[in-house]
C-alpha cells in the first residue's frame, strides 16, 4: 500500500466545492506571489519554493497554450518539476481505465493536472488518486481560468465582492466557473446568451448564495452599468455545431457600442484563444479597456496559488 493512501488529497476540481474564504485566500496568495517576484527572471524559484522536490504531471486530452505553459512555469517557480503528455500518447488513449492511470501516477508524482474531454473522467481520476488532482478545463468547467480572471479584475478595479460582471455569449465551461465564483465570493453575475445556449441549471443550484446570478438573452441589458464584460469563443473544443452556433451568436458580439453601455471604467476579459470579428471586435480586445494580456499572464500566478494550496500551503 502507498504510504499516502489514507490521506485525503486536496483536489482542485471546481470552485463550487470550495468555500468563499478559501477562494479569497487563493486569490490573495496569487497576488502576493506575483508582487514578491516582480522583476525576477521567470525561471528563478520563489523564495519559499513550496513545491521543492515535487513533481507535477500534466495530461492533455485537448489542445492548450496558456494552461500548458503556465502550469509548467508555475511548478518551476514553486521549486518543483513537471512531466507533460498528451493523453493520446498514453495507454489511456488505448483504453486503459482512468482509475488505473490515477493509481499508477499517484505512485510516481505529487500532483496531476488534467485537461479532459469529459468532466466525469476528472472526477473518476480524482476519486482513485492519492495525490491532488487539478481540473485544467473540462467540458463543464474551467476553475483555474476564473481565479486568473478575478485576480486580473481586482488588480485593476479592486475587490470583486459587490461588483457586477457581465457575460455575453455561450453559457459554457468558463461561464459555469464564473457562476460558481459569484455564488461563493458575492458578486453579481449577469449572463446574456441565446436561449439554446443557456448555462447548465445544475451550476446555478451548485453556486453558493453569496452573490446574485441573472440569466437573460439581451446583451445590452446584461452589460448596462457593469464593471466588467467577459466573453469566450462561440465554438468550444468538442462542439460540433459550428455553423448553427455562429448564426445564433451573431447578435452577441462584444463591440465598442456594447462596451459603451457598461460602466465608464469597465474592463474587458477573455480567457483566449479569441476569434476577432466573432465574439469580440478587434477594437475591444486590442483597445484600452482590454485586460486580456494581464489575464493570460495571471494564469501562472493563480496556478501557483492552486499548486501551493494542493501541497498544503495557502488557505
Ligand atoms: N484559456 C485557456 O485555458 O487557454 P488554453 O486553451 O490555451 O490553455
Ligand atoms: N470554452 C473554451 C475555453 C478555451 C480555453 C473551450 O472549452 O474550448
Amino acid at each position: 500500500m502507498s504510504p499516502v493512501a489514507n490521506l485525503q488529497p486536496r483536489h482542485f476540481l471546481d470552485l463550487w466545492r470550495l468555500d468563499g474564504p478559501t477562494i479569497r485566500a487563493l486569490l490573495d496568495d496569487a497576488k502576493a506571489r506575483k508582487v514578491a517576484r516582480l522583476g525576477w527572471p521567470t525561471g528563478r524559484p520563489d523564495a519559499d519554493a513550496p513545491a521543492a522536490g515535487r513533481t507535477l504531471a500534466m495530461i492533455f486530452e485537448k489542445n492548450s497554450t496558456r494552461t500548458r505553459f503556465s502550469f509548467d512555469a508555475a511548478i518551476r517557480q514553486l521549486g518543483g518539476s513537471s512531466i507533460i503528455t498528451n493523453a493520446s500518447d498514453m495507454q489511456l488513449g488505448r483504453g486503459e481505465p482512468i482509475e488505473d492511470t490515477a493509481r499508477v501516477l499517484s505512485r510516481m508524482v505529487d500532483a496531476v493536472m488534467i485537461r479532459a474531454k469529459r468532466h466525469d473522467d476528472v472526477e473518476h481520476f480524482a476519486a482513485a488518486a492519492t495525490v491532488p488532482v487539478i481540473n485544467g478545463l473540462t467540458d463543464k468547467s474551467h476553475p483555474c481560468q476564473i481565479l486568473a480572471d478575478l485576480m486580473t479584475f481586482e488588480e485593476h478595479r479592486g475587490p470583486v465582492e459587490g461588483r457586477t460582471l457581465a457575460w455575453v455569449g455561450d453559457g459554457n465551461n468558463v461561464c459555469a466557473s464564473l457562476i460558481h465564483a459569484a455564488g461563493k465570493l458575492g458578486f453579481t453575475f449577469r449572463v446574456a446568451c441565446p436561449p439554446a445556449y443557456h448555462p447548465d441549471l445544475m451550476d446555478l443550484s451548485r453556486a453558493g448564495n453569496a452573490g446574485t446570478i441573472e440569466i437573460g438573452h439581451d446583451p445590452r441589458a446584461a452589460v448596462e452599468g457593469a464593471d466588467c464584460v467577459i466573453t469566450d469563443t462561440w465554438v468550444s473544443m468538442g462542439d460540433t455545431d459550428h455553423d448553427e452556433r455562429v448564426a445564433a451568436f451573431e447578435p452577441f458580439q462584444v463591440n465598442e457600442a456594447l462596451m459603451d453601455l457598461a460602466a465608464k471604467d469597465a474592463v474587458f476579459l477573455h480567457c483566449l484563444p479569441a476569434h476577432r470579428g466573432e465574439e469580440v471586435a478587434d477594437s475591444v480586445i486590442d483597445g484600452p479597456r482590454s485586460l486580456v494580456w494581464d489575464e493570460a499572464e495571471n494564469r501562472i500566478h493563480a496556478q501557483k496559488a492552486v499548486l501551493a494550496w494542493c501541497f498544503g500551503g495557502a488557505a
